[in-house]
């Protein structure tokens, strides 16, 4: 089986943490956002010949040194960098060649505890030429809006539709497993997106596609609050089928604090993520906010509902308040934001 992670997008609408991080490495809850997606293809790596392709973008040096060091736990891993961004479908032409049987693709962006057998198992005894993984939301905006007719086959595909389009609540979860022959729609050397070009083009061509609706947990990372929700969900443990072995170890606050992060006196740090190197000075507050690594935040500062950026510096006696900052940001002391 081999599995294709779609990461190359520039990661836009997750600003400033994207800027010097690509999304696939941002850290939920310290730990590189990629990590999550491959615990996901653990249970399909029963015969050890997963091979995962990441097909990368925009600053794909940075994710590779981010994956060097780490253990993979068995899963062969290979980056197949794009000169240019050829969209989510002209990433899979790209591989095209190195497919021999179903592909298992990913948004790079989607946290979930799926599981994916039951899902590989039905689209096998379908024969689906595709089978889309779908979740239902009640605001379908941001998303890939899908029509099902009773079979669960897929008759209507809508990217981020307007409103009054159709009245689906069912959306691409950004999880998709295809035949080798579908690849072969998708034109070569040039952009194209699975979204708004090849499924459109799928739906007319009488292939069988077929939907799966999942209750599983699902969150796509890609803005701030809801990359603060995915920290949040995995410091509370909603995510069901996350493995308990590398789950973080929690204060009693509901809190994952880095072993290289310095807590002075009086601290207290409340359903919040402090990364490696951080340094909270006395009498420091901070709940419900993820503090990325090498932050410093200086006495008596109150933090809660917020994203504090890598190294960045926050002033004494300062409050803040569902605030993002970037990378290397600095907050005078006495501030008040947000
Ligand atoms: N290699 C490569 N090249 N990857 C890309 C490119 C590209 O040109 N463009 C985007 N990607 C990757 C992104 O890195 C991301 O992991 C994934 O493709 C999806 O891109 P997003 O930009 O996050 O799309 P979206 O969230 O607006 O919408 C998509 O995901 C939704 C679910 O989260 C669509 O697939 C929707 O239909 C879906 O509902
Ligand atoms: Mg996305």
């Amino acid at each position: 089986m081999q599995t294709l992670i779609l990461a190359g997008g520039k990661g836009t609408r997750l600003r400033p943490l994207t800027l010097h991080t690509p999304k696939p490495i941002v850290p939920i809850v310290n730990r590189p956002f990629i990590h999550y997606q491959l615990d996901l293809l653990r249970p399909l790596n029963a015969d050890g010949a997963m091979g995962v392709l990441l097909s990368l973008s925009y600053q794909p040096r940075r994710i590779e040194e981010a994956l060097a060091h780490e253990e993979l736990g068995g899963i062969r891993l290979r980056s197949v960098v794009e000169r240019q961004p050829l969209g989510t479908a002209g990433a899979m032409r790209n591989v095209r060649s190195q497919v021999t049987g179903t592909l298992l693709v990913l948004n790079g962006d989607i946290l979930t505890d799926i599981d994916l057998r039951p899902v590989l198992e039905r689209h096998r005894a379908r024969r689906a030429a595709a089978t889309l993984v779908l979740v239902n939301v009640e605001d379908t905006r941001a998303y890939g809006v899908v029509e099902l007719d009773d079979e669960g086959r897929i008759r209507g595909f809508y990217e981020k539709p307007e409103s009054g389009v159709t009245s689906a609540k069912s959306i691409n979860a950004g999880i998709y497993l295809l035949e080798p022959d579908v690849l072969d729609l998708i034109p070569e050397g040039r952009e194209y997106s699975f979204e708004y070009d090849l499924f459109p083009r799928l739906l007319t061509s009488g292939l069988p596609l077929y939907g799966e609706v999942t209750d599983a947990y699902w969150l796509d990372i890609g803005t701030p609050e809801r990359y603060r929700q995915a920290n949040a969900d995995v410091l509370s443990g909603r995510l069901r089928r996350y493995p308990p072995e590398s789950s973080p170890p929690l204060t009693p606050d509901g809190s994952a604090v880095d072993a290289g992060a310095t807590l002075k006196s009086g601290v207290s740090v409340t359903r919040s993520v402090i990364g490696a190197n951080c340094y909270l000075e006395n009498d420091v507050q901070v709940m419900d906010s993820v503090v990325l690594a090498g932050a410093r935040i200086a006495e008596g500062a109150r933090v809660s509902s917020s994203i504090i950026g890598r190294g960045a510096h926050v002033g004494s006696n300062s409050m803040l308040r569902n605030v993002v900052l970037g990378d290397k940001s600095v907050v005078t002391d006495f501030s008040r934001l947000g």
